[in-house]
């Protein structure tokens, strides 16, 4: 965190635009970096009106912001929703045709890379501060995929996270699990973002119930965890998990991470078929003995019950019902999951009546 100042001014940068939001400033997370910007003598403005599941409105007023701030540089300070709406006003500022934001959604054809960002992140998490994506939420959530938006510096210290409540740790920390599993099954996997994937499963399931009980050392771990895992998933792409928890978010503000953790086990246990040794290693990695003397069908049994069993540990919520979902809903949802970029990477493939009886089953 400390090198913050320095690495702003040797790249030339004279101003900051602060991004993050209210319950970081007010809980004095946003704080530890203004501070040292304070120290150094390097001036910023703080734009910190972003949302759990950021808006088109959030990202406009942001752009605004930076615009009347004379910054040169963005420091997004925050969890998933700071760090991607910090992303699409970098890239917005740099590339102004795109201030709509809805054009921005998969891929979409920007020439200049964004307004050069610092990304510290304050959960662990989502690895925003590492991945070509950023989801935009207006009636759905949308995700943009963008190499440009990139952050130029990544400072993943674990100190930024430590407050968190547990229910978040163990919310932010399943959303890393799914990136980490999501990303070592999805169909563009290849030898070198499996490695990565395997060794975020076995960071994130030995450390994440240390973690969410305050332990310092497994904070230290998760941090490191969800980062790889941000490394190998931005390289290939993630499948029907997260296709299937953006529409939650984007009906009923479902926490991102919640959604995903009621859903993972159900949609492993669907893909289980088209995934080859893979969930052997998951199951390996996530602690099961004795692996190798398993059928491959009792591995795969074992590898979606290791992940069930670690988020009712946990204590995360089990069902669709706990977020206020209605089952009416479900043919929309069912609809819009397919539609999701997302969904284009899943194993196997996935037909309506499929995702109709994922949603159901999560009920
Ligand atoms: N860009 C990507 O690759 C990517 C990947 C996964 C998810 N996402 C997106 O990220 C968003 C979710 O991000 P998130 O799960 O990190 O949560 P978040 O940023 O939405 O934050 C959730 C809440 O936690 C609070 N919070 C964050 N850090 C805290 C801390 N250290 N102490 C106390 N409170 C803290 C925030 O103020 C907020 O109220 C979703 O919109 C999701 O779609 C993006
Ligand atoms: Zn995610």
């Amino acid at each position: 965190m400390a090198s913050i100042p320095g690495e702003l001014s040797r790249r030339g940068f004279t101003k900051a635009l602060v991004v993050t939001d209210r319950v970081l400033v007010a809980a004095g997370v946003a704080r530890r970096v203004t501070a040292l910007l304070d120290d150094a003598g390097f001036a910023y403005d703080i734009y910190d009106d972003v949302m759990p599941n950021p808006t088109i409105e959030a990202v406009q007023a942001g752009v605004a912001a930076f615009g009347l701030s004379g910054a040169d540089c963005l420091v997004a300070i925050g969890g998933g929703s700071p760090q991607d709406t910090c992303k699409a006003i970098g890239i917005i500022v740099a590339n102004p045709e795109f201030s709509d934001v809805r054009s921005l959604e998969r891929v979409a054809d920007t020439q200049n890379p964004s307004v050069p960002i610092i990304g510290v992140p304050t959960t662990a998490g989502t690895a925003a501060e590492v991945t070509i994506n950023y989801v935009i939420t207006d009636s759905r959530k949308f995700v943009c995929v963008d190499p440009l938006g990139i952050p130029v510096v990544a400072v993943v210290d674990a100190d930024m996270m430590a407050g968190m409540p547990a229910a978040l740790k163990v919310a932010t920390g399943m959303d890393a699990l799914t990136h980490a599993i999501e990303g070592y099954t999805t169909k563009g996997a290849w030898e070198l973002t499996d490695a990565l994937h395997l060794k975020a499963i076995e960071i994130i399931a030995d450390s994440l119930p240390g973690s969410a009980r305050g332990d310092e050392a497994a904070g230290e771990r998760m941090a490191l965890g969800q980062y790889v895992a941000g490394m190998g998933f931005s390289n290939v792409g993630l499948g029907l998990v997260h296709a299937m928890a953006h529409p939650l978010g984007a009906y009923y503000d479902a926490a991102h991470g919640v959604a995903n953790a009621i859903l993972l086990p159900h949609v492993m246990a669907f893909n289980a078929e088209a995934t080859g040794e893979k969930f052997r290693e998951i199951a390996r990695a996530m602690g099961v003995a004795r692996t190798e003397e398993m059928t491959i069908d009792r591995a795969r049994e074992a590898a979606v019950r290791a992940v069930a069993q670690l988020a009712s540990s946990l204590g995360t919520s089990a069902s669709l019902s706990d977020l206020g979902a209605s089952k009416d809903d479900i043919p929309a949802l069912a609809a819009a999951a397919l539609a999701a970029v997302c969904a284009a990477g899943n194993p196997r493939e996935a037909t309506l009546d499929d995702v109709t009886d994922l949603y159901t089953a999560a009920f």
